[in-house]
């Protein structure tokens, strides 16, 4: 019979006598080795913090649910893009990319857009940003470009003259540069922005056909921006100025929501279109590829325990389900590397069995065994570690007349084959044009935030050296002219 228990107790249940005094030799003496439950407090104490995320560390997590409004299984068997009105339960969480986790929310910085669909066939993650682009095409250049948007590692404070410096050094960046220092560059929160997938993703049918998909999260809250005065203000008076109104939003019953929307591109046509459309420094036009609305994302209910759940998600682009899945984007094909990898240094080897974690939808069978922490009950479908009866290998000779559970693979799920040629190699300059979309940006922006944009580049840029402001000019120049110009007379030069 178990007893009352609302008493204090230690990590084994034991009831705790006293909490408030530690175990002395004496009134005024020395404290004893043997008071334990003090040496358990201490040393759990020490143990609270995980490595924080590499980037993206301060953030804000919510569930939701997802509801798609138009059927997509001309192009896809994935199964929460199937039937109209279905419901899928989605995680989201919201990031600043450059500071640390008690750094400011209205910094100017793209926003992570990180969100999970727990579906029928397995966790479905598209890790996005509130940019539709990146700064980079190539993943073997992120280390480098992440160094520039850290601390100086010998001042210890952020450094202007490296961000600038590798953003002169590589005007693939321009397009982005222009986004982020443009008013959407400082979003008043997480609800009144847009999210991306930014990369091109596939999808694929029963008919084994491959489209290649953008994603587009659409606000509806309308989009709303900071100024960098009002930012300035703000980062000082609530540092938590985005978390604090999404906790407040979701208590109010105040959902936030997004129209879901993709582009999608026939697979064939990726040859011959003018824009390599696996550059995530470009955009796909919207004359030539019209969004199509396939759903609504709510976000209605607040994690319990902020660590367990937000703290500790792990979303990765590697988390694909049938019917979707990667391209040849080459900074897609880094990623798809670097977040498990990662999760498995900040969170450890079974990170995938926390319950944020592990599927919601379907249940985990694989043939992975033991490690640090392993034999966490999935609170959804029971243990993922599989019991005595089921085999940890395959192919096994498991099944119904066995004394083992088999578990098999299944060609029902296989991805169509793609075809690839080319010689390996470590190509550079496959795609030259870094100019004419950050000048279609420009062009489209009105006056008054064509000004704004200026002095908000020149804020930091006049900042730098000389060299630096005059290879900035003239890649502004060659996106457009006016650009160029205006930067250059308010830089003086
Ligand atoms: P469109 O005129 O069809 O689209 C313009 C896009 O720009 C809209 O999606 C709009 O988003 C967005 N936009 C409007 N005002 C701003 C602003 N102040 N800051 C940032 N974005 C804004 O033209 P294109 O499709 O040819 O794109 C032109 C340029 O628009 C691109 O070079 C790119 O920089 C930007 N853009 C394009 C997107 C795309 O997927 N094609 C997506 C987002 C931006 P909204 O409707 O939410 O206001
Ligand atoms: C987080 C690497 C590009 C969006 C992370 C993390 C790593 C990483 C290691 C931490 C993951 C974790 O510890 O859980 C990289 C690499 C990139 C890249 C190597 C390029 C090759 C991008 C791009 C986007 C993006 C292009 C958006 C379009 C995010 C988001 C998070 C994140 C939203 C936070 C996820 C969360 O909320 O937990 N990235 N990244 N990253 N990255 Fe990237």
């Amino acid at each position: 019979m178990t007893e009352q228990t609302n008493y204090l107790t230690s990590q084994n249940g034991a009831p705790v006598a006293d909490d408030q005094n530690s175990l002395t030799a004496g009134e005024r003496g020395p404290v004893l080795l043997q008071d334990f439950h003090l040496l358990e407090k201490l040393a759990h104490f020490n143990r609270e913090r995980i490595p924080e995320r590499v980037v993206h560390a301060k953030g804000t997590g919510v569930y939701g649910t997802f509801t798609l409004t138009k059927d997509l299984s001309e192009y896809t068997i994935a199964d929460h893009f199937n039937e109209v009105g279905k419901q899928t339960e989605t995680f989201v969480r919201f990031s600043t990319v450059g500071g640390e986790m008690g750094s400011a929310d209205a910094e100017r910085d793209p926003r992570g857009f990180g969100l999970r669909f727990y579906t029928a066939r397995g966790n479905h993650d598209i890790v996005g940003n509130n940019t539709p682009t990146f700064f980079l095409r190539d993943g073997i250049k992120f280390p480098d470009f992440i160094h520039t948007q850290k601390r100086n590692p010998q001042t210890n404070l952020k450094d202007p003259q490296a961000m600038w410096d590798f953003w002169a050094l590589n005007p693939e960046a321009l397009h982005q540069v222009t986004v982020l220092m443009s008013d959407r560059g400082i979003p008043a929160n997480y609800r009144q922005m847009n999210g991306y997938g930014s990369h091109t993703y596939s999808l694929w049918n029963d008919k084994g056909e491959r489209f290649w998909v953008k994603f587009h999260f659409k606000t509806k809250q309308g989009i709303a921006n900071l100024t960098p005065e009002q930012a300035d203000i703000l980062k000082g008076i609530d540092p938590d100025s985005s978390q604090r109104d999404m906790v407040a939003a979701i208590a109010d019953g105040n959902f936030p929501r997004w129209a879901v929307n993709v582009q999608i591109m026939a697979e064939a046509d990726a040859n011959t279109y003018s824009i390599n459309p696996f550059d995530l420094t470009k955009v796909w036009p919207h004359a030539d590829y019209p969004l199509i609305e396939i759903g609504e994302l709510e976000l209605n209910r607040m994690p319990e325990n902020y660590f367990a759940e937000v703290e500790q998600v792990a979303l990765a682009p590697s988390n694909l389900v049938p019917g979707v899945g990667a391209s040849p984007d080459k900074m897609l094909q880094a990623r798809l590397f670097a977040y498990a990898d990662a999760q498995r240094y900040r969170i450890g080897a079974n990170y995938n069995q926390l319950p944020v974690n592990c599927p919601h939808g379907t249940k985990a069978n694989h043939h992975q065994r033991a490690g640090a922490m392993a034999g966490t009950q999935c609170p959804y479908h029971g243990s993922q570690t599989g019991g005595d009866a089921s085999a940890n290998y395959g192919p096994n000779s498991g099944g119904p007349n066995s004394r083992i559970e088999g578990l098999s693979d299944t060609s029902q799920f296989i991805e169509p084959p793609l075809r690839l040629d080319g010689e390996a190699d470590r190509y550079s300059r496959y795609n030259q044009d870094d100019f004419t979309q950050a000048g279609n940006l420009y062009r489209i922006l009105p006056e008054e935030e064509k000004a704004r944009l200026i002095s908000n580049i020149c804020g930091t840029l006049s900042q730098t050296t000389l060299d630096v402001q005059q290879t900035m000019v003239e890649h502004f120049t060659k996106a457009d002219a006016d650009y160029g110009q205006r930067i250059k007379q308010t830089l003086g030069l």
